[in-house]
């Protein structure tokens, strides 16, 4: 039925209609969207706010497909009003959203008030129309000051994160249900210092399990913070997690999916929740061991109260013939506009696994799913179903799971709206809202309208 071309967004069902017995319609199930600063703020100058490496990536051409940057992006700092209301009128449970680190803080560490006042605003704003707030305090817009002592290559920065976190936790106590610390570390640390593809750039694998290592510090480091200055609310982390397949039953294909999955999962879960690094990762990556201060893994390790977990697609891969492991991309396969497959079954299979592997798994929410297409709006109209048919399976996925025994508690979409989708600029359009740059135009896409008649009609019943 399907080709490896991405899919049309008009291939796909027309319908949102859970099951019966879905968890997706139990009372206390949140279904959410998701946003980050950097991808929807814009208004980088304004009221004191300070550059990020986004800033700077952004600008060195061909870095950003288009040469695209977060200059204007959604300007939300200027319609955050109207995009609250459009988030009301979608009647979601809750909405994750991040803090751009460089408008709240100077570099002295001395607080923004009007970057501050943004945020504040913001909450009180969600929270009087309904909604849960779950606040990322670094979605990857590391003030550019940090950069150039170093980055997160410098153990200081775990420490300036934490201030921060204090920061924020102080300011902003009471108004936040949820606080998540990283957003995906995998990709600040990898894609970020060992592949180039994200801000800073850089690209030495020992580059990267350092960062990591600092990254989970700062982590470690705001947790009994963040639950000190603000005891109402949770605490938590957000992975992105990678299912690997083999290509073949082979020995040297199982290993290799084995070592997909280790570098993706283990790498940041087996620190969180063993207060281990895994050894066998310097068997891919010989000798890029960081270092390791004593103490640091119980720092790590510190108890979460839930894990954030993002989930897009698989990986399906085989033996290099050495250490390592190669993709095998399979043919004839579902694929999106960012050429991700789409693979269900691989939510369940992780989540299903974690379960297994982390007798201490905290409660799970899914902090981002959703999928790229190319929509346009065509006499008033977005149909984006295959958009719908995907975010379909993929909570069919999730309710297996559910099943399975696995503690879920909610699912936000990525995104609510299109957005600076990092490298891939504005052409990648995530969101159950399109939005129109030039204009800022909102339009609800087809599958905004039903999610939100899914609501009103579950919201009806309970
Ligand atoms: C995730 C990011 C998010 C968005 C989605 C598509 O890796 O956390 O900001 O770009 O991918």
């Amino acid at each position: 039925m399907f080709n490896d071309a991405p899919q049309s967004p008009n291939a796909g069902d027309q319908t949102f209609s859970p099951p019966a017995d879905s968890i997706l319609r139990r009372k206390d199930f949140l279904l959410g969207t998701a946003t980050a600063s950097y991808q929807i703020e814009g208004a980088i100058h304004e009221d004191g706010r300070l550059a990020s490496i986004w800033d700077t990536f952004s600008a060195i051409p061909g870095k950003v497909l288009n040469g695209d940057t977060g200059e204007v992006a959604c300007d939300h700092y200027h319609l955050w009003e109207a995009d609250v209301d459009l988030l009301a009128g979608l009647n979601v449970d809750g909405y994750r959203l991040s803090i751009a680190w460089p408008r709240v803080m100077d570099e002295k560490g001395q607080p923004n008030r009007k970057g501050i006042d943004f945020y504040k605003n913001l909450l009180d704003r969600l929270r009087a129309k309904g909604m849960k707030t779950f606040v990322t305090l670094y979605h990857w817009d590391l003030p550019q000051y940090l950069e150039d002592r170093g980055g997160w290559l410098n153990r200081d920065t775990a420490f300036r994160f934490a201030e921060y976190a204090d920061l924020m936790s102080r300011e902003l106590a009471g108004k936040v249900d949820a606080w998540m610390t990283l957003n995906e570390p995998w990709c600040s640390a990898y894609l970020g210092y060992a592949n180039g593809h994200h801000a800073p750039g850089l690209t030495n694998i020992r580059y990267a399990t350092q960062a990591m290592h600092h990254l989970l510090l700062g982590h470690g480091l705001a947790v009994p913070i963040l639950r000190k200055n603000d005891p109402a609310s949770q605490v938590g982390i957000v992975a992105n997690v990678g299912r690997g397949t083999a290509d073949s039953d082979s020995p040297a294909d199982q290993r290799a999916a084995y070592l997909f999955e280790l570098q993706h999962n283990n790498w940041i879960l087996d620190p969180l929740l063993k207060k281990q690094i895994p050894k066998e990762l310097f068997e891919l990556w010989p000798g890029a061991e960081p270092l390791v201060l004593e103490g640091d893994l119980d720092i790590i390790g510190a108890p979460l109260d839930f894990l954030g977990i993002n989930y897009y697609f698989r990986t399906n891969v085989k033996s290099d013939g050495a250490h390592g492991f190669v993709e095998a991309p399979p043919e004839g396969v579902e694929r999106t506009q960012m050429g991700w497959e789409v693979y269900p079954q691989g939510l369940q299979d992780l989540l299903i696994g974690f379960h297994k592997t982390y007798p201490n798994l905290p409660p799970i929410y899914i902090t981002e799913n959703g999928m790229a297409s190319d929509d346009e709006v065509i006499d008033g109209e977005v149909v984006d179903n295959q958009r719908l048919s995907f975010l379909n399976r993929h909570l069919a996925a999730l309710d297996a799971a559910a099943k399975a025994g696995v503690d879920i508690r909610g699912y936000f979409i990525w995104s609510l709206m299109d957005n600076f989708e990092w490298a891939f600029g504005y052409e990648r359009r995530f969101g159950i809202v399109h939005v129109d740059y030039q204009t800022q135009k909102r339009t609800l896409k087809r599958s905004a309208q039903l999610i939100a008649q899914f609501l009103a009609d579950r919201n009806k019943q309970s």
